[in-house]
């Protein structure tokens, strides 16, 4: 099964060290198999590096659809934005250890998790929804979650859940 994934990533250009060799054709592969929805994203001055980001450093625990798995990453496909409806989810999405240990600078992780949200999980963005900063995601990943983390997620998914049953929108 991973194996079949393997090949059609790379069928894909979804390997960016494989779309960097292949240099411009690659860039389009990656565009089209990639990277699907509107052309412009707030936040996102580069879709396509956005994903080839997305791919480099996060899909390999979250997987390439962020479909996650009970053993990397929990699924983000369909919830991730829903972080942003509730109190501290904001700055969870900036404090979490797999985005604020990222190697990329703040501007790019700032564009990569405001694309990761509309890529994955437009529906639940929060109407007033205001693309994150570079300045912003400096301030959060420095100072990351660490043991924490468990406990700050369950919280929120309380609360998540909480406005779910109330039928909040
Ligand atoms: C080594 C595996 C791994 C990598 C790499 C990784 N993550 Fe994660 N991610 C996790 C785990 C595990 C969690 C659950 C929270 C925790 O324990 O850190 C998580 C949580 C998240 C969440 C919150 C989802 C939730 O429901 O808690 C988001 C969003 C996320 N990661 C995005 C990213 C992005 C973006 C990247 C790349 C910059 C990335 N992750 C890289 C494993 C990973």
């Amino acid at each position: 099964m991973r194996a079949v994934a393997m090949v059609a990533a790379i069928a894909l250009g979804a390997l960016p060290g494989i779309a960097r060799a292949v240099g411009t054709a690659g860039s389009a592969a990656v565009a089209a198999g990639g990277y699907r929805g509107a052309a412009s994203i707030p936040g996102v001055p580069d879709p396509r590096r956005a994903w080839a980001d997305w791919a480099l450093d996060c899909q390999g625990c979250h997987r390439v659809d962020g479909g996650g798995s009970a053993r990397t990453a929990p699924r983000i496909a369909g919830e991730v934005a829903k972080y942003l409806q509730v109190a501290g989810g904001r700055e969870y999405l900036g404090r979490i250890p797999g985005i604020a240990s990222s190697p990329l600078s703040d501007a790019r992780l700032a564009e990569l998790v405001n694309w990761m949200l509309f890529r994955f999980d437009r529906r639940d963005l929060p109407a007033h929804f205001r693309p994150y900063t570079a300045a912003e995601i400096g301030r959060l990943r420095a100072r990351p979650l660490r043991l924490q983390a468990a406990a700050v997620r369950r919280a929120l998914q309380r609360r998540i859940r909480r406005r779910a049953r109330s039928g909040a929108r």
